[in-house]
Order: structure tokens, then C-alpha cells, then sequence
């Protein structure tokens, strides 16, 4: 019940609970936007169904690689950075990192938000973690008043949304005046592999569900043999193409610069299967250069904290200046 109150006094406008589960508003008046949320809806509910055994290996994954992109070193000193804080996971998906932070951090108050009805899942898994709620809506107009948030979590996410600038606009002004914002952008990649996604994001609409389960399996089937080869190329510089010099392992090499045909044994055949899935079924998927993140992070008035590059992503933590 103490909950319950405090998060009342966070919303702008009068909330309604079933149970766990918040909910404000149920589709954008954007085609893209929609079409985005029935394909993570069909994602959730199938990887919900289909990673039986896996789940683990890719929750695990997942958090291991959460510790990486917002640079803390253990789980403890994540759990003492949720301290005390009120917490929204904003694209929270399956809820499991909502979980996570809230049973880190059991002082803390999280909130979970996801336009896909996984949030109803997610209401009814973690139903018994106390300070944990779900609220299904649009994380570019939360309904949250300004400057009420201690901590901002977007893990990739953003991109995904119909106007990424709006949404980190948005999510920032949440914050209370030394509130923190965890985020995470899809990087630029080289002009092919760029050419290609932008096409299957065009083309998405389209194609049926079944068609780009289809496509993800055989993709994944492409990335295991290509990895199954064990064959290493030494790439010359192709700046035009956006196409870096160095050795690559050949699937690595195919996936970075043409075709996204991602494959980890460790995850699984499922989870690998999902995670193409994901990549070719969204329409939004906005991919950011390090100076465009740098950009709107700055514009937001927010302070760099800590900055990650990897291959396929930037990410970091900031903070409100
Ligand atoms: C790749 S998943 C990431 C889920 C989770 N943050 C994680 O790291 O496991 C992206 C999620 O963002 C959600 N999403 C996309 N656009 C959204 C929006 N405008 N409002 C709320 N959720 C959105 C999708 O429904 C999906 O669950």
C-alpha cells in the first residue's frame, strides 16, 4: 500500500491498479510506432514460450552485459547505486532487469514501462516482489510528472520509439534535479550492412510474422556455419563503405559490415533466433553516430558519467547538471 500512494503522487493524472499493472494508454497514432509494439508483443509471447532452458542463459547474459554497458564492476555496486532511488525501466520488455534492480535494491521503488502487453506478463510473474509495478504506455509521454525520477533506466530501448530525440527529451525532464539516466543507442554501422537493415525496415511491413521468424531462422542458421568455419579474414580499410581494417572472424566480418546473421551457442538456437527476429521485425530502429548520441545527451543538459563504445552500440550513464 505504501507503494501504491507514492506512485499515485507520480503521475500527473489519476492512475488505476490491477494489482501490479498500471494502466494509462494502449497504442500510439503512429502506424510505426504500433507496428513496433505487436512485433516486441509477438516477440515476448514467443520467447516466452520457445526459451525454455534458455531463459537463464539469457537472463544471465543479458545482466552480465547490463554491468558492462553502464560500467559498474559487480552486482553489489549496482545494488548500491538503486539505493533508496525511485527507478523507472523504461522499455522494461519481460520485467526480468525491473526484477533484478528492484531485489538489488529493495528500498528502492521500480517501475517497469513497456508499450507490448509483456508488461501483463511481467505484472503477474513479479506479482509478489513489493516494490515492483508495471505500467503499460508510451515512454516518449509517461504521464510521470517532471522532475520526480531519481534514475532513468533505457537499456535498448530508445531507438525504438518513434522519435528517439523526443523520447530522450522527454525521459530526461523526469529527472529530479541530481537524477541519472541510463541509455543505450544502436551505433552506425558500415554502408551495406546499413543499406540492407534499412531496406528490411521498409519492407517489414510487408511480411507476415511467420515470414521473419522464417528469415531469423535461417539467418541463424547462416551465422552457425559461418562460425562453424573457423575462418578468419584480414580486411583492408573500405573507409567509403565505412568498412574498418583489422582480422575479423568470417561470420563476424559478414554480420558487422552486410548482413546481421547473429549466432552465440551460449544463448541457444532460440534466444540467437530471437534476436534476429528483433533486429529485422521493428520498423523504428534508429541507429546513432557517437557525436549525434553525444549531441543529445548534451542538449538534454545532462553530464557524461561514464561512456561505452562497442561495435554495435553506444551506451553510459549521465547526469543531471
Ligand atoms: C529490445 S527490447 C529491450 C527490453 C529490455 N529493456 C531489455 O533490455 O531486456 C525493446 C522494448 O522497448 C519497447 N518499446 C519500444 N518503443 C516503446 C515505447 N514508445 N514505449 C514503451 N516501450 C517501447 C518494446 O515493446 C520492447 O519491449
Amino acid at each position: 500500500m505504501k507503494y501504491k500512494d507514492k506512485i499515485k503522487g507520480l503521475f500527473k493524472e489519476e492512475i488505476f491498479f490491477e494489482d501490479k499493472l498500471i494502466l494509462l494508454s494502449n497504442s500510439s497514432t503512429f502506424d510505426n510506432q504500433n507496428q513496433t509494439n505487436d512485433t516486441f508483443t509477438e516477440k515476448w509471447k514467443e520467447l516466452d514460450k520457445k526459451v525454455d532452458g534458455e531463459e537463464y542463459n539469457f537472463e544471465s547474459y543479458q545482466k552480465k552485459w547490463f554491468l558492462e554497458l553502464y560500467g559498474f564492476s559487480s552486482e553489489k555496486e549496482l545494488g548500491n547505486f538503486l539505493k533508496g532511488k525511485i527507478i523507472i525501466d523504461a522499455g522494461c520488455g519481460l520485467g526480468y532487469k525491473s526484477n533484478w534492480f528492484a531485489s538489488l535494491a529493495p528500498d528502492s521503488l521500480v517501475i517497469g514501462i513497456d508499450f507490448s502487453n509483456s508488461v501483463i506478463l511481467a505484472s503477474k510473474k513479479y506479482k509478489n516482489v513489493e516494490n515492483l509495478y508495471f505500467v503499460q504506455g508510451d515512454i516518449a509521454e509517461t504521464k510521470i510528472k517532471l522532475n520526480s525520477i531519481n534514475l532513468v533506466i533505457c537499456d535498448q530501448v530508445i531507438m525504438h520509439t518513434e522519435n528517439p530525440d523526443l523520447t530522450f527529451n522527454h525521459l530526461s525532464n523526469l529527472l529530479t534535479p541530481d537524477g541519472q539516466f541510463c541509455c543505450y543507442v544502436y551505433s552506425k554501422k558500415a554502408l551495406p550492412r546499413e543499406l540492407l537493415d534499412d531496406y528490411f525496415r521498409n519492407e517489414t511491413h510487408k511480411l507476415t510474422n511467420d515470414q521473419i521468424w522464417e528469415l531469423s531462422e535461417q539467418l541463424t542458421e547462416l551465422g552457425k556455419r559461418l562460425q562453424e568455419l573457423n575462418v578468419k579474414i584480414n580486411s583492408p580499410e573500405i573507409p567509403l563503405l565505412g568498412i574498418k581494417a583489422g582480422e575479423y572472424d568470417i561470420q563476424r566480418f559478414i554480420y558487422w559490415n552486410f548482413i546481421k546473421c547473429f549466432f552465440n551457442e551460449e544463448l541457444g538456437k532460440e534466444t540467437s533466433i530471437a534476436t534476429n527476429f528483433d533486429w529485422y521485425s521493428p520498423s523504428n530502429a534508429k541507429r546513432f553516430s557517437e557525436s549525434e548520441f553525444i549531441e543529445m545527451i548534451n542538449n538534454n543538459h545532462l553530464e557524461i558519467e561514464y561512456f561505452h563504445i562497442e561495435e554495435a552500440c553506444y551506451s553510459g550513464r549521465f547526469k543531471k547538471i
